[in-house]
């Protein structure tokens, strides 16, 4: 090109030839927008957005089209039920069943479904074999617990004319009101209206029609703005649906009076605060949309889809967190729109206060909705997590560092690999396989050539107690001789196309077939591939990565499946698909616990695609992002939005998938990526290698150390972990969730809390920084986790200094940290290492915190085999006490740790009268007399806080035991 000397025609030639340049090279670094559907070209979507504007616009004169029949209303053990009648053309009324059931926990859920479909009395067309009800199994997979009903929820007897009340809840401090025309339910806590449904009247469920082939164009629908163009087929992409069933899609709004904040809803790289979708500040131009995809070099501050679907979200404001959960399985979309209180006079009693209104409308299905009063974030996270199930407590390795790239090309390349983080003495606890290690993308095989012997490629791991992770996906390779594609098909157990024959698509492997978990019959054959004779060369140290689970379909419209595929069942795919990556996992994790009688340890998971539910069985990460500053600040609203949704099991790739990561950036990543729940470094093909031990120094040793601080926190991950598993807290906390009435932190989504360790971090995610400004709610004081610097002062914010090797975490005060401080090569080598206690006080001299401990792989621990202790310092005295349940193991197991001994307590915010000591006495279960351990007593220095520490107390962890320091 240096040579190209343009003539003025020729320099119009080489901008044309620059700009076509532009347009190839561009799309490579950015999202096909092309690929994926707006909302103006998602049927439905438009339908309903259409439908809320004319809603809208009608203002008062509009007259929403759903009556409760009064006279249907029956009231009986905790469950309402009735007849929502919907009137259509010529006056004609259309039966939609309505339950609301007030459940036990005081979680209500209404569920409207639609009588025709029900009883099959409607035709489908194109001979299509599939169910003619609206989809009515979410919550056959979604659902483990919560549903029973209240045993003290009343009918309020004297109400006026039109209008039902009933009071449940702790109690029966809610209400929900029901009006009956048009149909609209107001839920109060203590009087007030915190969520209403159907406000607005953009309630639509669009009941079944026969298609009138040649209609009588006087007669259309037109006379009411409908537009019918998308009603009985859709293109897209060069994809036709079908849409045997016709129209179908559900939708409502829902409005948080007096909220300003609403969360939750991933997956989308957006903020943690979500945005206004129809106009306001900042906002998007797209609504929010949930649709599982497999979306390449995804962009960031877009509401659009990606991988994994949560319909849970929570509004919140100062004192009060509420939510609804929108149970439906088929793609989904949601509208925000905040108003200012006086351009709403209606919402009563939150005059000059900001109100969140929101639109949710699904392809398909029934309405399904479940709401939540609080008013704790907390109480959110217990009560969608009784419905849904908490986090899988899962192996301890898994919470400790995982390596990863696509791909390590050999076996003797992963034990090389292995040796240099020996070698380089960087701790890690999993390697990872990429799709190349199969014998040609045939999963259950190893490629002969690059992978000749697994057996001694685990057996290395397992020296250290290290572990393999490979990826099996959900795509069978269409190809004779392998016989397990074979058998998948003769048994029948693969997703079948719209005419009832195997479905066939394009993956990795090229053509394929997909296995259809939601067939209990594939489910028992996929476990029984797992077995070790079965999947011949893999060990109890090799875990499973499930990928592209979306499903991802490399020719298929929106790169994944047909909508009028069929699952079992007689399902369509429209249906199903947000729930179908699950059911995928589910059947692994089966498949896992079951590779071999008498040998139950926990299965470790990941997984790409999620939904509500997918915390019981694995863990997620955020996808294919991208080696830049702004992919690595966007995982941490990413990270703690799953968490507030139910699904903490969290990580983004470390580096980057895409592009090379600069030094710094990798060693600001790491940094960061040791407050991922889920923690693993992963690359593309297309990357030059980027194992830590390469980065040369100071990078390396920078790296090295922030793995340290992973590994020696590694106890309050296990415990946050276990809370987690038992109540649904996040392990990693947003600032409001923490902090809930302190109204200037609730947007805040770059700092974090790890479980209720107290411990405050803000990972540097921008470039060249050498400081970070963190911001407090409350006036207690903060720690500098390395030197004890004193931070304090409520509702500003502290700059905390953060040097290239320096990650800014705060202690605050009021807290009691377990750690591990001896660096090993693995987590499974610190089994019985001793514990340091560290005992950041607060203004009144106290501190507490808790420590959870068990064999980190089995389920002994649902036998008792654990050590749950909670550790309090007030009057001057530190102690420990068993908050655990004894079962048939405790003993067995306590023996086991007797050995393990608390080695060090640091004292930090110690008091002035400690100078001169030089013990403290030290009384345990079981030894009568006390003994003395040593005291060193540090003075404050500048801005740095008094500290003392006491040394080898000898104490066993699992012992009761009191250490005075008067
Ligand atoms: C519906 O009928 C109206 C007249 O009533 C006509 O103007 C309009 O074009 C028709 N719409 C469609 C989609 O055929
Ligand atoms: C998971 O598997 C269990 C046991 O086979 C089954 O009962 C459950 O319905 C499955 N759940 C999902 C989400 O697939």
């Amino acid at each position: 090109m240096a040579t190209l000397r343009p003539s003025s025609t020729g320099w119009a030639l080489f901008l044309a030839l620059l700009t076509i340049l532009l347009c190839l090279v561009v799309p490579g670094e950015m999202v096909k927008h092309n690929n994926f559907k707006k909302c103006d070209q998602s049927g439905f979507c438009k339908r309903n957005r259409a439908y809320a504007n004319s809603a809208s616009n009608q203002g008062s004169s509009w007259s929403a089209p759903y009556h409760l029949d009064s006279s249907s209303v029956k009231f009986s053990n905790g469950q309402l039920l009735g007849t929502i009648v919907k009137t259509i053309e010529n006056n004609e009324k259309v039966n939609l069943p309505l339950t609301v059931s007030f459940l036990e926990s005081g979680v209500t859920r209404v569920t409207v479904d639609e009588e025709k479909r029900i009883k099959g009395d409607i035709e489908l067309r194109h001979e299509s074999k599939v169910r003619k009800e609206r989809y009515n199994e979410a919550a056959k997979w979604t659902i483990v617990g919560g549903l029973e009903l209240s045993s003290t929820a009343e009918l309020v007897k004297e109400t006026e004319a039109g209008v039902t009340k009933v009071f449940y809840g702790p109690n029966n401090k809610f209400q929900a009101i029901i009006r009956h025309s048009p149909f609209e339910v107001h839920f109060q806590r203590d009087g007030e209206t915190h969520i209403q449904l159907n406000d607005k009247g953009f309630l639509n469920m669009e009941h079944w029609r026969p298609k009138v082939e040649n209609p009588d164009r006087e007669d259309n629908d037109s006379k009411d703005n409908v537009d019918d163009s998308t009603w009985w087929e859709e293109s897209f992409g060069g994809n036709t649906d079908s849409k045997p069933r016709g129209p179908e899609s559900v939708a409502m709004d829902i409005t948080f009076p007096g909220y300003s904040h609403v969360f939750g809803i991933p997956e989308h790289a957006d903020s943690l605060s979500l945005k206004e979708t129809r106009g306001g500040d900042g906002h998007h131009t797209e609504p929010y949309r949930m649709y599982n995809s497999d979306v390449f070099e995804y962009e960031l501050n877009s509401p659009m889809t990606l991988y994994g679907s949560i319909p849970f979200m929570q509004a919140h404001r100062k004192g009060s967190t509420v939510g609804v959960f929108w149970l439906n399985a088929a793609e989904t979309w949601v509208d925000i729109v905040k108003t200012k209180a006086s351009t709403n006079p209606l919402a009563l009693g939150v005059s000059g206060k900001t109100s969140t209104q929101t639109h949710w409308f699904s392809e398909a299905g029934q309405l399904d909705v479940f709401v939540f009063l609080g008013p704790t974030p907390q109480d959110l996270s217990r009560t969608y997590g009784e419905l849904t199930g908490y986090t899988q407590l899962p192996q301890h390795f898994a919470i400790g560092y995982h390596q990863c790239r696509w791909n390590y090309v050999t076996d003797e390349d992963v034990k090389d690999v292995d040796s240099k983080f020996d070698m380089y003495q960087i701790p890690y606890d999993v390697i990872w396989l990429d799709l190349e290690y199969t014998d040609q993308k045939k999963y259950f095989t190893w490629d002969p050539l690059t992978f000749p012997d697994p057996d001694g490629m685990q057996k290395q791991l397992d020296d250290s107690e290290r572990k393999l992770v490979v990826i099996i996906d959900p795509h069978i390779k269409n190809e004779a001789n392998y016989p397990i594609v074979e058998d998948m098909k003769s048994k029948g157990l693969a997703v079948k196309n719209k005419e009832g024959n195997i479905y066939d698509g394009w993956c990795w492997p090229g053509s394929s077939h997909w296995v259809d978990c939601f067939n209990p019959a594939a489910m028992s054959w996929w476990t029984t591939l797992f077995k070790y004779d079965k999947f011949k060369g893999t060990h109890p140290n090799m875990f499973i990565w499930n990928d592209m689970n979306e499903p991802s379909v490399f020719n298929g419209p929106e790169t994944t499946m047909p909508k009028d595929n069929i699952h079992h069942g007689g399902w369509e795919h429209r249906d199903v698909h947000n729930v179908n990556g699950m059911t995928f996992v589910n059947a692994t994790f089966n498949a896992m616990l079951e590779r071999k009688r008498g040998e139950i340890r926990r299965p470790f998971i990941l997984t790409r695609s999620f939904y509500a539910g997918t915390q019981r069985i694995g863990a997620m990460w955020t996808g294919d992002n991208q080696a830049n500053w702004d992919h690595l600040a966007a995982s941490l609203p990413m990270v703690l939005n799953n968490g507030i949704a139910g699904f903490p099991f969290a990580g983004a790739d470390v580096g980057g998938f895409f592009g090379n990561p600069s030094k710094e950036l990798l060693t600001r990543w790491y940094q960061t990526g040791i407050f991922y729940p889920f923690f693993r470094a992963h690359a593309h093909i297309d990357t030059r290698r980027r194992e830590p031990y390469l980065a040369g120094e100071p990078h390396m040793s920078i790296i090295t150390q922030a793995l340290h601080l992973r590994y020696q926190l590694l106890p309050a991950w296990y415990t946050a972990f276990q809370q987690a598993s038992v109540d649904g807290s996040p392990i990693v906390r947003p600032q409001y969730y923490v902090h809930p009435d302190d109204e200037a932190g609730f947007a805040i989504d770059d700092q974090l809390y790890l479980g209720s360790t107290g411990l405050l971090a803000k990972p540097v995610v921008t470039e060249g920084a050498s400081s970070v400004d963190v911001y407090l709610a409350d006036d207690e004081q903060y720690y500098d986790y390395f030197d004890y610097t004193v931070y304090q002062g409520a509702g500003k914010k502290h700059t905390v200094q953060a040097p290239l090797e320096k990650v800014p975490i705060l202690m605050q005060g009021g807290h009691i940290i377990p750690r591990k401080d001896r660096p090993r090569r693995s987590s499974g080598l610190m089994k019985w290492d001793p514990f340091t206690l560290v005992v950041a006080l607060d203004r009144n001299g106290q501190a507490d915190g808790t420590l959870y401990v068990d064999d980190g792989e089995t389920y002994d621990y649902q036998n008792g085999a654990y050590i749950h202790r909670r550790f309090s310092f007030s009057s001057s005295s530190l102690s420990s006490e068993d908050i655990g349940a004894k079962g048939t193991k405790t003993g067995q197991y306590l023996k086991t740790m007797a050995g393990v001994r608390v080695e060090k307590i640091i004292i930090v915010g110690a008091p002035a009268e400690w100078e001169g000591k030089s013990s403290v006495l030290v009384l345990e279960e079981g030894s009568h007399t006390g003994s003395q351990a040593s005291l060193q007593w540090f003075a404050k220095q500048g801005g740095k806080a008094a500290y003392a520490v006491v040394k080898d107390p000898g104490v066993s962890i699992g012992n009761l035991w009191k250490i005075d320091f008067s």
